[in-house]
């Protein structure tokens, strides 16, 4: 495991757009993983300038809400298109993502790891942290999924992400469509960006808690290539500092 501990928001941002334009350059046709939110806003905005050859690259989300197309303004893919997809030159076609509005919601999860399987798996995996530990939308409970899975969310991650559905956060749908822990954890390589004092919690538990379904993200604990970047605020809750 690799920790870059940085000051503050924007050198996290900084430190993950190397990482990722580094990767980019490195393999053009990388398969790439990405997660919505608001910690990857700054970066995907510097992605957009970094002068990066897309044209190879194909892309996985991690995840959609239920019921929602992509052209609704709440998905996660209309998210992605305006924050990263329609500025850079990305096929249409290599960009993988969950269809919230798909009528057979598991028919739509096999198809999604089918996709991931025939792409040959995901090279490097951005991944954020939810307030309550989540990955994706793999939320705290007494077990969790291995597959691509539709889930029930919490009400406190319906309420984290009431803000593109005007704050109202009953708005925000009771369920997702979200990769499961087996493509997580089998990323050839992951990078988890968490910055801010309302993760503090959640990245104790992820770095120095037990393996738990309680908190999914402290499974990266097991990843053999996992990078973790984050700022002061966020480790100020681990008790070793
Ligand atoms: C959301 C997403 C996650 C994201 C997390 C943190 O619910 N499903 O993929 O990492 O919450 O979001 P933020 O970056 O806005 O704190």
């Amino acid at each position: 495991m690799t920790l870059h501990l940085v000051d503050d928001h924007d050198a996290a941002t900084a430190c993950v757009t190397t990482l990722v334009s580094s990767a980019i350059r490195a393999t053009p046709s990388l398969v790439l993983g990405l997660p919505t939110g608001r910690t990857p806003m700054g970066l995907y905005r510097a992605l957009r300038t970094a002068g990066l050859d897309w044209s190879r690259v194909r892309t996985f989300n991690l995840d959609e809400f239920s019921t929602l197309g992509p052209e609704h303004p709440g998905s996660f893919r209309a998210f992605m298109d305006e924050h990263l997809f329609r500025h850079v030159n990305l096929a249409p076609a290599s960009i993988g993502f969950l269809r919230g509005d798909a009528a057979d919601g598991a028919a739509e999860c096999a198809r999604y790891d089918a996709a991931i399987a025939a792409a040959g798996g995901i090279d490097l995996l951005l991944v954020g942290l939810g307030g309550n530990g989540h990955i994706g939308f793999n939320e705290p409970g007494e077990s969790l999924r291995a597959d691509t899975h539709v889930v029930a969310l919490h009400e406190s991650t319906r309420r984290a992400n009431a803000e593109r559905f005007a704050g109202d956060w009953q708005a925000v749908p009771a369920s997702a469509l979200t990769m499961g822990m087996r493509q997580v954890l089998s990323a050839r390589r992951v990078v988890m960006m968490a910055t801010g004092a309302s993760k503090a919690e959640a990245v104790a538990a992820m770095l120095d808690g037990p393996l738990t379904t309680r908190c999914p993200a402290s499974w990266l604990q097991t990843h053999p290539d996992v990078t973790f970047v984050l700022d002061r605020a966020a480790v100020s809750a681990r008790r070793a500092g």
